[in-house]
């Protein structure tokens, strides 16, 4: 758990994620990287003990997540998981890491022009995962979750959908191989995520949150591709079957 007497760079190096939270409180992870905690709430009139609170909160949400069995999970409930958990991060994270890849790239380009290349591919893969993810909630999931009620009462019929289930997938997982392609290009010009030498504690973590993005990513297309869509194509013909 972080303490007062921790410096900014320590704390951000125990856990990257603390890095969001002192952001939020306005903290400045570079010009104050060496400055102890306790003293930098001071100067920003910060109650120390709410920082620490909110770092440890922070702390417990990243190491106590413990993984539901979502095997056993309805479809509705899948899809329920994978937007609340794998959704959110995309909406909440990639406008983030376009911000700060923009800035690194912006003040360290010169020396290290793999960050240009990196901001243009973070910028890329947002557009392409926001439409993603926006079609899968307004057409895809909605259909998923029908074709679920369905199967459950008979006599309701799944509305019409312009495709089936089988080809709005092969659309899905040729958007989910460009991500992981994109993500791929991001790890080999970070050399493996791993922060410069010279790397600020904002720098430090921008390497970090890419990191959990790409795992958070893969665990994504691996639920939409190897749980949701299988069964949700068997069910489909399941039903089909059955009329
Ligand atoms: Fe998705
Ligand atoms: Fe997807």
């Amino acid at each position: 758990m972080a303490t007062a007497t921790q410096s900014i760079r320590e704390i951000v190096t125990a856990e990257p994620s603390a890095a969001a939270i002192l952001e939020r409180f306005e903290i400045d992870l570079c010009s104050q990287a060496d400055t102890r905690l306790e003293r930098v709430c001071a100067e920003l009139q910060l109650s120390v003990d709410q920082v620490l609170e909110k770092l440890a909160d922070a702390e417990l949400r990243a190491r106590g997540a413990t993984a539901p069995d979502l095997e056993s999970y309805s479809l509705s409930r899948l899809i329920q998981h994978i937007v609340r958990t794998h959704h959110q991060t995309v909406r909440q994270e990639l406008p983030r890491f376009a911000e700060l890849s923009q800035r690194i790239a912006g003040k360290h380009g010169e020396m290290a022009p793999q960050y240009k290349e990196v901001a243009t591919l973070i910028e890329q893969l947002r557009t392409e995962l926001f439409a993603h993810i926006e079609k899968e909630e307004q057409v895809l999931f909605p259909y998923i979750v029908r074709l679920e009620e369905a199967a459950e009462d008979s006599s309701a019929e799944p509305y019409e959908c312009p495709r089936s289930v089988e080809q709005s997938v092969s659309v899905m997982t040729r958007g989910h191989d460009s991500a992981g392609r994109i993500v791929g290009q991001i790890r080999q010009l970070t050399n493996g995520f791993e922060p410069p030498q010279w790397a600020c504690p904002r720098n430090t973590a921008f390497h970090a949150g890419l990191e959990a993005f790409e795992k958070n990513l893969r665990q994504h297309i691996h639920l939409e591709d190897d749980l949701l869509f299988p069964r949700a194509i068997a069910l489909e013909n399941d039903i089909a079957q059955r009329r």
